[in-house]
């Protein structure tokens, strides 16, 4: 009987091992049987075909790391409260990496109506690590956190649906296929500068990818399920990409907010006069609490596309909803605003909790009962 048990073990793991390696190569799209809601070839025309001017403009404000009481400041300062012109609440995708967030204030987001997205367990600084990840690693920094983000944040599971790689280091498929098979939606760390004028729509993974692959190794299998929401570059003042906006180079005097507001509205209208594949502004907080100047740069930004009418403010994973069903702007501004339940937080700080993997206690603020220990990879809940 043991010995029954150990072989069949065995099986498992070398079925598993096996299906990693022998995930089918995507072969080049077939705009036939790659139809909606659940295939997308990856395309620069609009879903479904839609006329330009029947397209909404969609931005997507992200911020990335840590949630913890400095930055939440300016989350509330400049995000809070706002809407569309839509009277809908405008949405912003945060994505969080587990060490340091404070969990409380990450159920606070979710109650404002923010989404909340993953960046990983372990932040950690190897690139090489993310480059070589397993499916296996991936698991351990994505799917448990998704466990771990919805248990002491107190946040429905359902609702967590998004990935971003820590600096943007994609893993070939691995991440990809974490997606497809552990409930998640879309990926938003691919970033793409080939595509920038005539900007790449989201696009699911079922059929390879035009997109051009700037932090290699790229995902080449067919990974039906798994959305890529492109991350459009930046053209910076000399026309040099950049994915992140605090990431580009020759950039506006960081004193000046006329000419940032400049510069984010000309980077803005390659989108808006063109294509409209949606435009993002990925930032870290600390770069706006540190130039206050761009922050109300952005600040005036966001003012200025809550009044235009056919311009919304939108989570990542609402962009990919209206990509999936596509539908005119007119019938997307009369749409009802997604409904949405707040999750109470049943406040508990803990610590000093002795994390196993660096041996430094650290304090957690969270929405639960504490754990034996700090929460880590392999362990996510602190057992
Ligand atoms: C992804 O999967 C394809 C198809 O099995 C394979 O050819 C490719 O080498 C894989 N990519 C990586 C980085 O492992
Ligand atoms: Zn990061």
């Amino acid at each position: 009987m043991k010995w029954f048990t150990l072989l069949s073990l065995l099986f498992v793991a070398l079925v598993v091992a096996e299906e990693e390696r022998n995930l089918p190569l995507a072969e080049s799209c077939n705009l036939e049987s790659c139809q909606l809601p659940d295939c997308r070839c990856s395309s620069t025309s609009t879903p479904g075909g839609l006329p330009l001017r029947d397209v909404p403009q969609f931005v997507t404000v992200t911020f990335d790391d840590g949630v913890n009481i400095l930055n939440i400041e300016t989350y509330r300062k400049i995000l809070y409260g706002r809407r569309n012109s839509n009277q809908c609440p405008a949405g912003a995708t945060f994505y969080i990496n587990h060490e340091y967030t404070n969990y409380q204030l990450v159920n606070e987001l979710y109650n404002n109506g923010f989404e909340i997205a993953l960046h990983s367990i372990s932040h950690q600084t190897n690139q090489e690590y993310w480059s070589q990840a397993t499916y296996e690693d991936m698991v351990r920094e994505f799917a448990d956190q998704k466990t771990q983000m919805s248990h002491f944040a107190n946040i429905p599971r359902s609702e967590i649906k998004g990935i971003r790689m820590p600096f943007l280091q994609l893993a070939g498929n691995s991440s990809f296929l974490v997606i497809a098979e552990h409930g998640f939606l879309y990926d938003s760390s691919w970033p793409t500068v080939q595509f920038v004028g005539s900007g790449l729509w989201p696009y699911s993974l079922d059929y390879s990818s035009i997109q051009d692959c700037v932090i290699s190794p790229c995902p080449t299998a067919s990974i039906p399920k798994a959305w890529v929401s492109p991350m459009i570059s930046w053209l910076d003042l000399n026309g040099s990409p950049c994915a992140m906006v605090d990431s580009c180079f020759a950039f506006p005097d960081r004193e000046d907010e006329e000419a940032w507001f400049r510069f984010i509205l000309t980077n803005f209208e390659r989108h808006y006069l063109n294509s409209r594949a949606p435009f993002g502004f990925y930032v870290h907080e600390w770069y706006l609490s540190t130039y206050p100047a761009i922050m109300n740069a952005l600040v005036r930004f966001m003012n200025l596309v809550n009044e235009l009418e056919d311009t919304f403010m939108v989570t990542e994973s609402e962009v990919i909803d209206w990509v999936r069903d596509p539908i005119p702007v007119n019938e997307y501004k009369e749409k009802p605003c997604k409904s949405f339940a707040p999750m109470p937080c049943a406040a508990t700080s803990c610590g000093p909790l002795r994390a196993e993997h660096n041996n430094l206690d650290y304090w957690m603020a969270i929405c639960n009962t504490c754990p034996r220990t700090y929460p880590w990879l392999g362990n996510p809940l602190g057992l």
